[in-house]
């Protein structure tokens, strides 16, 4: 009788256990290379993915408002937000990233406003649509906000259609505060010249990948900043909608020397 009630409550205790822990326990799932872990994505890691050379990413540059019906992929939207504010180097600890910043403060945050059937994980499955933030040092992406939200963005951002047709808009967010604690005033001058850093790695890296994009300024401030759930301290100042071009945009280093052999005459 003793022995069995004693059995019985170390099952009891095993069961429970085994229940706590496999509640504790991470759940991960691996798709395609974009790993979901409690509403973080972590994403592909940065690799050599493109064959164009810079100055033929410059050259191809160019503003971009209509898109073709397609998604990007996991890969794509990886590789812009490395280009953006991505970790190159570890230096005695310091995570030095892929734009400058004064007195590497580092006063920027963005946001990824991701629609419905808009990001590629594999054939058929598509990234939730919703508002990520990107966490640089784990090159991951965290749902703030479940739902396609482009439609709020657009009305946001004047209406401009090009908003509201990408599918996906990365959202530049300044935390003052950072760099003016250091440099006072002049500071909001750095934090801005920074976004403007970002900005030219979206375009560039876009344009390497077959993709197109366009620097969003005309907004109301504070509606995106609603839209995203910026917290107070993060204000929105730049966005950049980015797709498939509908039509690529064609130029080469021939055509250029033309321009520039007339412009000399
Ligand atoms: C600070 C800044 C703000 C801009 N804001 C907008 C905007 O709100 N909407 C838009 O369609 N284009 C905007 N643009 C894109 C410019 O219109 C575009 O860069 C310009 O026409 C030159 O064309 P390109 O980028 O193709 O060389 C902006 C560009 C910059 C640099």
């Amino acid at each position: 009788m003793k022995l069995g009630y004693l059995i019985s409550i170390i099952l009891s205790i095993t069961i429970t256990v085994y229940v706590l822990s496999s509640l504790y326990t991470p759940q991960t799932e691996v798709r395609n290379g974009a790993t979901t872990l409690y509403g973080e994505v972590l994403l592909p890691l940065p690799k050599k993915m493109t064959a164009i050379s810079t100055e033929e990413s410059i050259l191809l540059r160019k503003s971009i408002r209509e898109w073709a019906d397609v998604p990007l992929t996991i890969d794509h939207l990886s590789m812009i937000l490395w280009a953006a504010q991505g970790v190159v180097e570890e230096y005695y600890g310091w995570l030095r990233r892929s734009s400058p910043s004064a007195g590497a403060t580092y006063p920027l945050e963005i946001y990824v406003v991701v629609g419905n059937e808009s990001v590629l994980l594999k054939s058929n499955e598509y990234l939730q649509a919703g508002i990520y933030k990107y966490d640089y040092k784990r090159h991951s992406i965290k749902l703030v906000e479940v739902g396609d939200k482009r439609t709020l963005l657009w009305d946001a951002s004047l209406n401009q259609d090009w908003v509201r047709d990408a599918p996906v808009n990365i959202v530049i967010c300044a935390v003052y505060e950072r760099t003016t604690s250091r440099y006072g005033e002049r500071g909001i001058r750095y934090v801005i010249l920074e976004a403007g850093h970002v900005g030219q790695n979206i375009y560039l890296m876009s344009t390497s990948l077959g993709l197109g994009t366009v620097a969003i300024g005309a907004f109301y401030d504070d509606e995106v900043a609603k839209v995203i759930s910026a917290a107070k301290n993060e204000k929105p100042i730049y966005i950049f909608p980015i797709g498939v071009p509908l039509t690529p945009h064609k130029m080469t280093f021939e055509k250029l020397q033309d321009i520039y052999n007339r412009l000399r005459k």
